[in-house]
């Protein structure tokens, strides 16, 4: 609930500092036709054709960072969905040339990522076979094993 909770106080500030902020765009696409479209502007992500809705993610490949900003905005947008229940899946297989023409894409920005919203067609429980943190973390430097026992 907390993340979702983070959304919603999320307050518009109108004080600005002067550094210049990642430009980003996000284009939210509903119609199944238009849903179809997009599957077929993709060579991994044909499945988006079932979504109830999808969001481009288009960012400035000018600016340094700008695929982990991409990336962060998609990770929040997945939380929030999957608080809500509604399960997500995620591409980068894109027909760059294809999309940009059938969704107008300006030439300043890129499409990333494709996310693919919806509820799911049966109970989802979230656990995975996921490789155990004390294989892939390690503590003051890289192949000190961390073990979670003695942390504070
Ligand atoms: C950078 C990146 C690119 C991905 N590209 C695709 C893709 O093109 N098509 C696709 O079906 N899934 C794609 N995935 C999804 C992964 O195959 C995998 O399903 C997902 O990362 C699993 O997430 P989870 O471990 O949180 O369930 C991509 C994931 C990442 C991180």
């Amino acid at each position: 609930m907390e993340t979702y909770k983070t959304i919603l106080t999320k307050l518009d500030v109108r004080q600005y500092d002067s550094k210049k902020v990642p430009a980003e765009g996000f284009i939210l696409v509903q119609e199944k036709e238009t849903l179809k479209r997009l599957a077929e502007d993709s060579t991994s992500g044909g499945w988006v054709a079932g979504a109830n809705f999808a969001v481009i993610v288009l960012s400035d490949p000018t600016l340094g960072f700008h695929g982990i900003d991409a990336g962060r905005a998609v990770q929040n947008m997945e939380l929030a969905a999957w608080d809500q229940g509604v399960i997500s899946g995620i591409y980068t297989g894109i027909k760059d040339e294809k999309l940009r023409k059938d969704f107008a894409i300006p030439s300043t920005l890129k499409a990333v990522v494709v996310v693919g919203f919806g509820y799911p067609v049966r109970k989802i429980v979230g656990k995975k076979n996921r490789m155990p943190l004390t294989e892939l973390a390690f503590i003051d430097k890289y192949g000190n094993k961390l073990d979670p026992k003695k942390l504070m």
